[in-house]
């Protein structure tokens, strides 16, 4: 049995991939901010899944995360984390606003495994990643720009980290609340359109269907491969262009 971490777990990939890493019998320690939907989610295995609760920006907060995890080698941290990221035109996003998203993308991934590896072992460190990455779209700067700027932290990792791996899986596009949010945006935002021609095509996967997918990654054997970068698809793919 291994132990995980896993952040923005309350809701969206981050709850379904606990939720799927207990299944198999693997000890998780599962952040976000609501403590309640993590009780929720503790109260389906309360003898494998350890909340606590606490924001992934705050570095006290940070602290207490490591604390709890008190040292012991984790098979993987998953970075779920994520805030809603504002749909607005470029010339409209607010320095600070985007700082603090920064904090949450960007930051805290990397304050965070850095933390852990000082205190123990970290087997795999995981960001969801995402095209947009790549490819910016109307409307939806702000997400790119984070969205990049964590890719390209965790490859710097994986550049840097003997003995962790540096997992950037896509999961697609997946029905989380992140999702809806952009979904429910108006025509200015290019990326609204984009997302629902997936949604119709049903080309958007279930956060359920990404945490089975996830969970069977993270408890199969790296082998020798034990550092540097990993890409993993999974969900369905999204056409580009
Ligand atoms: N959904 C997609 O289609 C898609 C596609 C590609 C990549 N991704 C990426 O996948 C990741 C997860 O996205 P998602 O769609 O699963 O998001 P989500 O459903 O919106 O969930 C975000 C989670 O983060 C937590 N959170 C927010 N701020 C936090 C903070 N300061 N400290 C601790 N926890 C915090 C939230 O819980 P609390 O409010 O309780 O803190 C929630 O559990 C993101 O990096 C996203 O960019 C998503």
């Amino acid at each position: 049995m291994s132990i995980h971490l896993v952040t923005g777990a309350s809701t969206g990939m981050g709850f379904s991939t606990a939720l799927a890493l207990a299944e198999r019998g693997e000890s998780v320690v599962v952040v976000a901010r609501r403590d309640e939907a993590l009780q929720v989610l503790a109260g389906e295995h309360p003898d494998l899944i350890e909340p606590v609760d606490g924001d992934v920006a705050d570095r006290v907060d940070r602290d207490r995360i490591v604390a709890h995890v008190g040292g012991r080698p984790l098979a993987s941290i998953v970075h779920g984390a994520a805030t809603a990221v504002p749909t607005e035109p470029w010339t409209q996003l607010d320095p600070d606003e985007l700082s603090h998203h920064f904090q949450v993308h960007v930051a805290a991934p990397i304050a965070l495994t850095a933390a852990l590896l000082r205190a123990g072992a970290v087997e795999r460190s995981v960001i969801f990643d995402s095209y947009s990455a790549a490819t910016p779209r109307d409307g939806w700067g702000a997400y790119s720009i984070l969205k990049a700027a964590v890719q390209l932290a965790m490859r710097s990792a994986a550049l840097e980290l003997e003995d962790t791996a540096i997992l950037r899986v896509y999961p697609g596009a997946v029905a989380t609340p992140l999702l809806d949010r952009i979904l429910g945006s108006g025509p200015e935002v290019a990326a609204a359109e984009f997302y629902r021609d997936l949604r119709d095509q049903g080309l958007v996967s279930t956060p359920t269907e990404i945490g089975n997918q996830l969970a069977n990654l993270l408890t199969t054997p790296l082998g020798a491969d034990r550092n540097g970068e990993h890409l993993h698809h999974i969900g369905h793919s999204i056409p580009q262009g």
